[in-house]
């Protein structure tokens, strides 16, 4: 049988135990930690904190380890509510948005970790160039060829209502980074993310070129490599469904060779 180990410079180090605060209500923040200066190995590093005087989400608890324990500590975040998607990280084993993750949810100690099979920036931020330009790929604009209407595109309703479930999606990345397939094939397959953002123009009703974004999604691994196993449903934390958007894309590939 083949035995796969891993490089020596790859493999996670026990870290530094800071010293624990005063307080009653004492909780555990085990956070992966690397920095690429230093040339160590990652290690994770253990946090304790006073949740009587602590905000309720892991963001919090976050900021709160960085203000007042280790200044070191590096993450993205922004909006702090749900909106800019740039907090998403693997809480308890979960893609999630820290901002949206309350730590009581978790038993146990808080395990953090950036986003899986990523290339790492440092401690929680993942490298994201390659799933943006994936996404500029798609070309994530409305493209016409009619002459532009002296005020706005105007759509109906039930057209616009069409572009639900979709337009919310906010480019965290939880989904696409939770999908074995974009894990085997990230280099060439779009992974959902990028997929639910392709549907989202596929089926704006002003826009005016469905059949090159279906051309440009007929591949092999750009868009078939989507097994339906379904964890990126469950990981986005706004309750998409790209699963589903994949699958009608398909419909529409198919529908255009009848
Ligand atoms: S349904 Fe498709 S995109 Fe979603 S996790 Fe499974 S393989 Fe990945
Ligand atoms: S579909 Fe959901 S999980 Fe995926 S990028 Fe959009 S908001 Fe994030
Ligand atoms: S900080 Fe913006 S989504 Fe979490």
């Amino acid at each position: 049988m083949v035995e796969f180990a891993l490089p020596k410079n790859s493999k996670v180090q026990p870290g530094k135990v800071w010293p624990k605060p005063d307080g009653k209500n004492l909780r555990e923040f085990k956070v992966y930690r690397w920095n690429p200066e230093d040339g160590k190995n990652p290690q994770v590093d253990s946090y304790m904190l006073d949740m009587d005087n602590c905000g309720p989400m892991v963001l919090d608890a976050l900021i709160k380890i960085k203000n007042e324990q280790d200044a070191t500590l590096t993450f993205r975040r922004s909006c702090r509510e749900g909106v800019c998607g740039s907090c998403a990280m693997n809480i308890d084993g979960t893609n999630s948005l820290a901002c949206l993750k309350s730590c009581a949810e978790v038993k146990g100690p808080v395990r953090v970790y950036p986003l899986p099979h990523l290339a790492v920036v440092k401690d929680l931020v993942p490298d994201l160039t390659h799933f943006y330009a994936q996404h500029r790929s798609i070309e994530p604009w409305l493209k016409t060829t009619t002459a532009e209407p002296p005020a706005e595109w105007r759509q109906s309703h039930e057209d616009r209502a069409k572009l639900d479930g979709l337009y919310e999606c906010i480019l965290c990345a939880c989904c696409s980074t939770s999908c074995p397939s974009y894990w085997w094939n990230g280099e060439r397959y779009l992974g959902p993310a990028v997929l639910l953002q392709a549907y989202r123009w596929l089926i704006d009703s002003r826009d005016e070129a469905t059949g090159e974004r279906l051309d440009n999604l007929e591949d092999p691994f750009r868009l078939y490599r989507c097994h339906t196993i379904m964890n990126c449903t469950k990981a986005c934390p706004k309750g998409l469904n790209p699963a589903k958007a994949i699958a009608e894309i398909k419909k529409m590939m198919v529908e255009r060779r009848v």
